[in-house]
């Protein structure tokens, strides 16, 4: 599959560095992306890690699977803007995916009954994933150093946003396979806990994980504001009525977006409520219902004016302060606006979603929707095709709605004249 766009070139900024390491990366990232990545189903991670799953199945998906989906959004990366493309930060991140993807292609030439074979595809994908480990800071540090440089117009930016939606899709589900093979094969990876497999528990207890991010939540928010709200907490089981809500689901995935969520709540809470005596909770209720489980976080922290709403899933959008580059170890309150796309990534990743509704001048609720049943849970990934392609020509067509003038013409002179 091609893509002809008139005024973008295909690899033609390939680092030179790149080219003479890896002679054959060209060829190979046109070759991979010619494939459509296959998403898993929760149920067929689960396989890998069963009684007749096995490890050369395993390595054989992979060796295919990553350097397609590598070499798919390689091709979207080169569909950027030129200015976007040439800032460094960009580049780099270009050259990691590329020598990953040719440190896997390797692979293919080896064969799966070979137990050094095996033993050395571990290393690498402990190599790829370090070496992956900065990508999202580093995507972000070149979108800020476009966006500082030069005026973006809203198409671009439309752009950049359907960009870094797959962008950072893509790369939860390259870790998501990496981070199952190594922890179900490798023997030295540190026995994790002894349900889970891999990454997955089968028997996710959900508001266990709502307590656990409560809980890292408010202590960054008391440390920061030295007070922080209360967690109420509802649970139905419509399925099972009266039992615990169970799910088969990447408790660090959940944990991440309740994390998230819980301290933005918690901030808005604080922030509005700051001349109240006694602070709102944060009431949170939990529902199985037979398709979908439903996770809703309320607050009283005041909402977002409908005018921001569109903004909030936006890579760029925060109204906290930045928080300092530098300062790796400790974990913001808030300030990258990084958590709400994030977060919804994550939820729609197996077929889930996140949204906001909020009441200005009130609070706001967050739901998390989750597929309950883990056959329907089935990664949703990016693919790089025609359709692909045509989000990114940046056709700036006239707004079909006429734009309200500064001032308004005076009818009454109008009718007059008439
Ligand atoms: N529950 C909430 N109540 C009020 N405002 C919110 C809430 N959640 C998010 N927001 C607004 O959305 C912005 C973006 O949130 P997020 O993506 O988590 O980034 P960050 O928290 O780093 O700013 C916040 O800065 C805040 O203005
Ligand atoms: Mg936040």
């Amino acid at each position: 599959m091609t893509c002809s766009l008139g005024n973008i070139h295909l690899f033609s900024d390939f680092s030179p560095l790149i080219a003479h390491f890896f002679p054959g990366a060209l060829l190979k990232v046109e070759t991979f992306s010619r494939f459509s990545p296959s998403p898993l189903s929760i149920k067929q991670l689960l396989d890998f890690g069963s009684s007749n799953g096995c490890e050369r199945t395993s390595f054989a998906f992979l060796r295919q699977e990553l350097p397609v989906r590598f070499a798919n959004i390689l091709k979207e990366i080169d569909l950027l803007p030129d200015k976007l493309l040439s800032t460094p930060s960009v580049k780099l991140v270009k050259s990691w995916y590329i020598q990953s993807l040719m440190e896997l292609v390797e692979f293919h030439q080896k064969s799966p009954d070979d137990q050094k074979v095996l033993h050395d595809f571990i290393e690498t994908l402990i190599r790829v994933r370090n070496r992956h480990h900065d990508v999202v800071p580093t995507m972000a540090q070149g979108v800020i150093e476009y966006k500082d440089t030069f005026k973006v117009d809203p198409v671009t930016n439309q752009n950049i946003q359907y960009f870094l939606d797959r962008f950072y899709m893509s790369r939860i589900s390259t870790r998501m396979l990496m981070n199952q093979h190594t922890l179900l094969f490798d023997n030295n990876a540190g026995s994790g806990h002894p349900r889970h497999i891999g990454s997955i528990d089968p028997c996710c207890d959900v508001v266990e994980v709502v307590n656990d991010a409560f809980e890292s939540s408010k202590m960054l928010c008391d440390q920061y504001y030295l007070t922080s709200p209360e967690l109420k907490l509802t649970e139905v089981n419509g399925k099972f009525p009266g039992e615990p809500i169970n799910i088969v689901y990447v408790p660090s995935h959940l944990f991440h977006m309740l994390f998230e969520l819980f301290k933005n709540s918690m901030r808005a809470t604080v922030e509005f409520q700051e001349k109240s005596p006694s602070l709102s909770p944060v009431e949170v209720t939990v529902v199985l219902g037979h398709e979908d489980l439903a996770i809703k976080i309320s607050d009283r922290g005041g909402g977002v004016p409908v005018r921001k709403i569109e903004q909030l899933f936006s890579y760029m959008y925060s109204t906290a302060p930045r928080p300092r580059m530098d300062d790796a170890r400790q974990t913001p309150l808030a300030g990258f606006g990084y958590g709400l796309p994030i977060s919804r990534l994550y939820a729609k990743y197996f077929q889930g979603d996140l949204n906001l509704y909020s009441i200005p001048g009130y609070g706001t609720d967050a739901i998390i929707y989750l597929k309950a049943l883990s056959t329907d849970s089935i990664e949703k990934l990016p693919v790089f095709n025609k359709s692909a392609c045509k989000h990114y020509q940046a056709t700036s067509e006239a707004d079909d709605w006429c734009v309200p003038s500064k001032d308004p013409k005076n009818l009454s002179r109008q009718s007059a004249a008439l």
